[in-house]
């Protein structure tokens, strides 16, 4: 699905070779500013590689419109951005950007279920702590349904097993509707339990190593 050949960006972190596989779920693993976030926003074309090149569907990255590309390449940031207004809205921001059909909130309150937030519909967002704020986001990014997801530690500001629990749902979720999954995690025990693949980064090199 993705394929980068001779990547490097600055002087941070070089990528030179890597398949990321259509359909499985793989694991980012590195230690904090080892480069993880860069490469997940190079596969978002939110920066572009200093040198060589990414490819999607065997197309280069840099002919893909980016509007179009982050459509089907959705990705979820370490830090959660929140709209003004209350849950309902918060879920919806992304449906509504998109001009999307709104879903009714029966909808809205089986994912909030998922991402194990128990939150009215009605609940003003400043009132939710961080790791609140990031289930959010999640289901915000979930209601999307997009074919690739890119989630920057998604579990980083949740306890141990609300953390194990969002990681099981979206692993299983990605795994029944057969969609593309990056994790970033800097739990190698989490990586090693939920990934088909697990791509690491150590002395700035990225590269596949064993599951
Ligand atoms: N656009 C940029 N220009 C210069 N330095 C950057 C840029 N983006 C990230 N960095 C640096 O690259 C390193 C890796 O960052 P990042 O990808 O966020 O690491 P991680 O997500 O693994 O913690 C950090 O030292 C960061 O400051
Ligand atoms: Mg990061």
């Amino acid at each position: 699905m993705f394929r980068f050949d001779s990547v490097t960006f600055l002087d941070i972190l070089r990528v030179p070779s890597l398949m990321i596989g259509g359909g499985r779920v793989t694991s980012l693993l590195g230690a904090s500013g080892s480069g993880k976030t860069t490469i997940l926003r190079m596969l978002n074309k939110m920066v572009s590689p200093t040198a060589g090149e990414i490819l999607y569907h065997d197309r280069p990255l840099r002919e893909i419109d980016s509007v179009l590309h982050r459509r089907e390449v959705c990705m979820l940031s370490q830090t959660p951005v929140m709209f003004e207004g209350n849950v309902r809205d918060n879920l919806l921001a992304g449906l509504l950007f998109r001009k999307a059909p709104l879903p009714e909130d029966t909808v809205l309150s089986e994912t909030l279920d998922r991402v194990h937030l128990n939150k009215p519909l009605s609940e003003p967002v400043d009132k939710l702590s961080g790791g609140e704020k990031q289930r959010l986001a999640l289901g915000r990014v979930l209601l999307l349904d997009a074919p690739v997801y890119l989630l920057d530690e998604p579990s980083s500001s949740l306890d141990e097993n609300t953390a194990v629990a969002v990681i099981e749902m979206i692993a299983s979720c990605v795994r029944e509707k057969g969609k593309t999954l990056v994790l970033v995690t800097h739990s190698a025990a989490v990586a090693e339990k939920y990934s088909d693949d697990i791509v690491e980064i150590r002395n700035k090199v990225a590269e596949r190593r064993s599951v």
